[in-house]
């Protein structure tokens, strides 16, 4: 049966003239996220595999009431950014780490498998047609957004993996969120709700993740925090930040200079492609400074770090939030407070943000930058 194949695309070009561009503000101060012209929709059944993917002007979808993903939530998704270098060139950030994680996450869902290099190359395909509108070389530094997603449609309440399935793509603005005034203030989640388990599908980036964490979510921003600090077991193990992975930057007792994030073997934590450019680019460049450990820690040592002085930054890093400072944590009656240094929770942030921005707009030309017009 036909797998995923991108040279099959067929391109069907809606009016260029019909929508402009909205300014970064005005697209993303409305209630509704604007998309680009385009998307791409490519469908599955077991019976006949892949269907030749479609780049198409933006618009609804059609499913039945009965579609999988409706009732029994068979569904993933990717979130990658098409980047406006200050070189003038158009870049994705390591979409070859997002098309393998969906491959990933479509499996552990049930849906269908691809070729994650084609799904690499319709993502490229989508920055190619509305790359150069949306995001004009007059506009450097802008980015979008981009939804790979794919779901079961099979109109069938059994519960059963289904036997159709869509993938689509959109590309949209979303706002800047990664230098909130005053950093991002964190609450440790309800003691009876978590995000993942042991054995469950916390590192899948499906979106049974995500609809769950509202809650608690909500509950928090209610008391002016902006997101969950989502720990695990009676022993209060730091896992993540909201929708982000979460690092901290602290001083051992012996004294060593560590930059500390949560470990990825017991499936609890999403493989953040930020996250994973963050560890790689620390233990290469600031390998001289500090020590990059992968391991599992306590909300405890957090605050004992911080009762002796030797908390030294801590920071969420994602695709949406890109590598965000916080200022405070919130855990039952102890607060945590992280001076904020120029709108930075410190310099290692800085530096790390500032390398990743460079590669993403160009300004450093790197292999992880991987240019979509020339
Ligand atoms: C991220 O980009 O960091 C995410 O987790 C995606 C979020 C918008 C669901």
């Amino acid at each position: 049966l036909p797998g995923l194949d991108a040279s099959k695309l067929t391109i069907t070009r809606a009016d260029p003239t019909a929508r402009a561009v909205p300014d970064e503000a005005t697209a993303c101060s409305g209630l509704e996220t604007i998309c680009t012209d385009h998307m791409i929709t490519a469908t599955w059944k077991a019976s006949e595999g892949w269907s030749a993917p479609e780049l198409k002007p933006y618009g609804p979808l059609t499913l039945m009431p009965t579609a999988s993903v409706l009732h029994y939530a068979t569904e993933c998704f990717e979130g990658l950014k098409a980047y406006r270098g200050y070189d003038g060139r158009l870049r994705l950030f390591r979409p070859d780490r997002n098309a393998a994680r969906m491959l990933m996450s479509t499996l552990r869902i049930s849906l269908p498998g691809f070729d994650p290099r084609e799904l690499e190359r319709l993502i490229l395909a989508l920055m190619a047609v509305d790359g150069p509108k949306w995001l004009p070389r007059s506009r450097p530094g802008s980015y979008l957004y981009l939804r790979p997603a794919v779901i079961g449609t099979q109109p069938q309440l059994g519960v059963q993996a289904p036997k159709e399935a869509l993938l689509f793509i959109t590309a949209s603005f979303m706002p800047r969120m990664d230098a909130p005034p005053g950093g991002m203030r964190l609450h440790t989640n309800p003691e009876d709700m978590i995000r993942a388990w042991v054995g469950g599908f916390g590192y899948a980036k499906v979106g049974a993740n995500y609809g769950p964490s509202l809650l608690a979510t909500n509950e928090a921003r209610e008391r002016g925090f902006g997101q969950i600090l989502w720990l695990y077991g009676p022993e209060g193990y730091c896992t993540e930040a909201g929708a982000s992975n979460f690092f901290v930057v602290w001083r051992t007792k012996e004294g060593a200079l560590q930059l500390v994030t949560a470990p990825l073997d017991d499936k609890l934590i999403l493989d953040g492609v930020t996250r994973r450019s963050v560890v790689e680019l620390a233990r290469d460049r600031l390998k001289d400074e500090l020590e990059v450990v992968e391991r599992k820690y306590t909300i405890d040592e957090v605050l004992e770090a911080h009762r002796e002085g030797r908390l030294i930054e801590a920071f969420a890093a994602g695709t949406a939030f890109f590598i965000c400072p916080v200022s405070q944590i919130r855990h039952r009656d102890h607060d945590i407070h992280i001076p904020m240094v120029k709108g930075e929770s410190g310099q290692y942030t800085a530096k790390l943000k500032g390398w990743m921005s460079d590669i993403m707009y160009g300004n450093e030309q790197h292999p992880w930058g991987v240019v979509v017009d020339e």
